[in-house]
């Protein structure tokens, strides 16, 4: 089994921003600047959000963090989107999601300059990765599709069965891999909470997007010999034997999974570190698109 390595994938595409950032500032012009608005202090929200500002230091963009109280208005966050959406400093943005229960997150998303866009939430954007048009894809699964391309995994016929359909990733994974693109012309089976004889379909999958956030929910007994499996789940199971108190889990228990297949991500290190390398990605493409 081969470890499709995502830190290490990460790693490589940050130094290559990095040589474009080098030859943005030996031209002149403005390095791409990229902000971030978390709401309320949720732990794993902290967390990623301030994983995506020191990897905007690493490879020399500017980024703003913007934090606001847990009791924030849905007007008060609006009013923030329309500053940064009229501030000509700031290439793109992103709102961390989930947002607290006062806001409605579909507003929020709506309100965003489609053009400062960077996660591709809003409708236009989400419309025009549909109709193939060039656009931002959305960070994860546009790390997925990096992922696959890099390691030169076979997606062309393929049987890929994504389990989850949220919006983040399950439906644009499977939206992108049907297509006719790299990475693509799978033949795509999306599996959800009411989906029957789950195992029949996963045991026919060649590709696996584990998308459910339920820790190491796919076993070995659901998976074929050689399966590619891209496990995007992440959560704290509690562990005491741990210092923090818990260890991170996939959507995929590694240790059964990993006898069958033949390439599998880790959890951490595997789908997490691509998600913050393509929203960087993205943010020198809006960059570009503004010059
Ligand atoms: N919450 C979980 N994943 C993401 C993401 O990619 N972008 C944002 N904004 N929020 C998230």
């Amino acid at each position: 089994m081969t470890i499709l390595d995502g830190k290490k994938t990460s790693n490589e595409i940050k130094e290559e921003i990095a040589e474009h950032v080098k030859s943005i500032i030996s031209k002149g012009k403005k390095v791409p600047h990229l902000a971030a608005v978390l709401v309320g202090s949720d732990g794993a929200s902290m967390t990623y959000v301030n994983a995506k500002v020191k990897a905007c230091q690493q490879i020399g963009f500017k980024s703003t963090l913007i934090e606001l109280p847990e009791y924030t208005s849905e007007a008060e966050l609006l009013e923030k989107i329309h500053e940064l959406n009229t501030n000509n400093d700031i290439d793109g943005f992103i709102v961390q999601l989930p947002l607290p229960k006062q806001i409605d997150e579909q507003k929020v998303l709506l309100a965003i300059d489609p053009d400062k866009d960077v996660d591709g939430f809003h409708p236009t954007n989400v419309g025009k990765m549909t109709l193939d048009l060039p656009t931002f894809l959305p960070a994860t699964p546009f790390g997925i599709i990096e992922l696959l391309e890099r390691y030169q995994i076979e997606t062309s016929g393929k049987n890929v069965v994504v389990m989850g359909r949220s919006h983040i990733v399950g439906r644009p994974i499977s939206i992108l891999m049907s297509q006719k693109r790299q990475a693509g012309d799978a033949t795509v089976t999306v599996v959800h909470s009411r989906s029957k004889n789950l195992i029949e379909i996963t045991k026919k999958a060649d590709i696996i997007v584990a998308a459910i956030g339920i820790s190491e929910f796919l076993t070995g007994d659901m998976v074929k010999e050689d399966v590619v499996i891209i496990d995007v789940g992440i959560t704290r199971v509690p562990d005491a034997t741990k210092k923090k108190g818990y260890r991170l889990a996939g959507d995929v228990h590694f240790e059964s999974v990993s006898q069958k297949a033949s390439y599998m991500t880790p959890v951490p290190g595997g789908v997490g570190p691509m998600t913050i390398a393509m929203l960087l990605k993205n943010t020198l493409l809006a960059r570009k698109r503004h010059l």
